[in-house]
């Protein structure tokens, strides 16, 4: 039984950073073992021009941790007015790695998203002549449509047309949560990729409704039944190049979360590295964990595989039960709960810490 892993550096494909006050903890906790991240642009407005990415781009880059290396990589959040010359502009001047898709009314903050993906079939053609990978949040948002059913009723009625007209466009269907998502990314050509997230490989949606209800497990897209997780676990430990790591960490205050209306996210960055490898072991797949965390993401970003190592211990410790993120209190994914593996090399640690990340 190994006692410690080491992995060549990974990288978090998804997160959410927030801004403002959240930022100093939210890049310490993705910081701490992550060399570099796309960025989701789904702020208060959303980050929607060259210009609002660099300056988000030099906030984040301001709460980085002394010490630490990081390299956050911006998004472009698309509108129905999207213009294409402004997404082009981005992507060659190096500001946006890529650009975000959120149906409108998807999720938190999709108000302003894409209403119907016609009109955005400028920026699409675009991106595919220019190599621009377009990250999906894959779920219809018609009220008819039974929440659970959302993300495979998308597949069939978005994604399909879009990689049949776009045929060299980089995809990356994001948190995927269904045994469908895993079989169209699966069947789909070397174009077509997927993101998996710590929580959707842990959790189904049982863990909404453990003797109560229970908002900390709920994110977007919601948990799904038993067999979906397990579609997922496979799909993750397959080896296969084209399901890799994005933890969607998407911190909300413990008071938005726990109300009448809660918000859709879960805080995983304190824990992600350390429950992916757990996954990984109870798959028996922990010499699968470096090629899923550190290098099928950036080769389907066509960037070079980071060059440094982190290392995992195994070294029990309990998930603390809320974390402080810009003087509110959140609770992390699986807070109280004990892992099996902890991070040996923690860059998001204040100077003098030491220990799991009480960031
Ligand atoms: O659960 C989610 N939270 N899903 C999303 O798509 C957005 C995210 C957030 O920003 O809170
Ligand atoms: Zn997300």
């Amino acid at each position: 039984m190994n006692t410690m892993i080491s992995i060549r550096t990974p990288d978090d494909w998804h997160v959410h950073l927030r801004d403002g006050a959240q930022l100093d903890q939210t890049v310490a906790a993705t910081a701490r073992c992550f060399e570099r991240a796309i960025v989701m642009p789904n702020l208060v407005p959303p980050v929607c021009t060259v210009d609002a990415a660099r300056q988000y781009r030099n906030r984040i880059r301001a709460a980085i941790p002394p010490g630490a290396s990081f390299q956050p990589l911006m998004t472009c959040y698309l509108t129905d007015g999207t213009d294409a010359g402004e997404v082009a502009a981005g992507y060659s001047e190096g500001v946006f790695a890529a650009c975000k898709l959120y149906p409108a009314h998807a999720t938190t903050h999709a108000d302003s998203g894409v209403t119907d993906v016609r009109r955005i079939h400028a920026v699409l053609a675009t991106m595919e002549r220019t190599g621009m990978p377009l990250l999906i949040h894959g779920e219809v948002t018609d009220a008819d449509v039974d929440v659970f059913d959302r993300e495979a009723v998308f597949i069939e009625r978005v994604l399909s047309p879009i990689v049949r007209d776009f045929p060299a466009l980089k995809v990356v269907l994001e948190h995927i949560t269904t045994a469908e998502a895993v079989d169209f990314v699966r069947d789909s050509g070397s174009m077509v990729a997927a993101t998996i997230t710590p929580h959707h490989l842990v959790i189904n949606r049982n863990a909404m409704f453990q003797r109560g209800l229970r908002p900390h497990a709920y994110c977007l897209p919601v948990a799904k039944r038993e067999r979906h997780r397990l579609a997922l676990r496979r799909a993750a430990t397959s080896g296969l190049s084209k399901f890799f790591l994005g933890t969607d960490s998407a911190p909300h205050p413990r008071a938005m979360k726990e109300s009448a209306c809660g918000c859709a996210g879960i805080f995983n960055a304190p824990v992600a590295i350390e429950v992916y490898a757990q996954v990984f072991e109870e798959e028996g797949a922990l010499d699968l964990l470096e090629a899923f965390a550190s290098e099928y993401g950036p080769r389907f970003y066509g960037l070079a595989p980071n060059a440094g190592q982190i290392s995992l211990m195994r070294t029990p410790w309990q998930v603390p039960d809320e974390i402080e993120v810009g003087g509110q209190a959140v609770v992390p994914f699986l807070a109280g709960e004990t892992l099996t593996w902890q991070l040996a090399t923690n860059h998001g640690l204040r100077a003098g810490q030491s220990g799991p990340p009480t960031i």
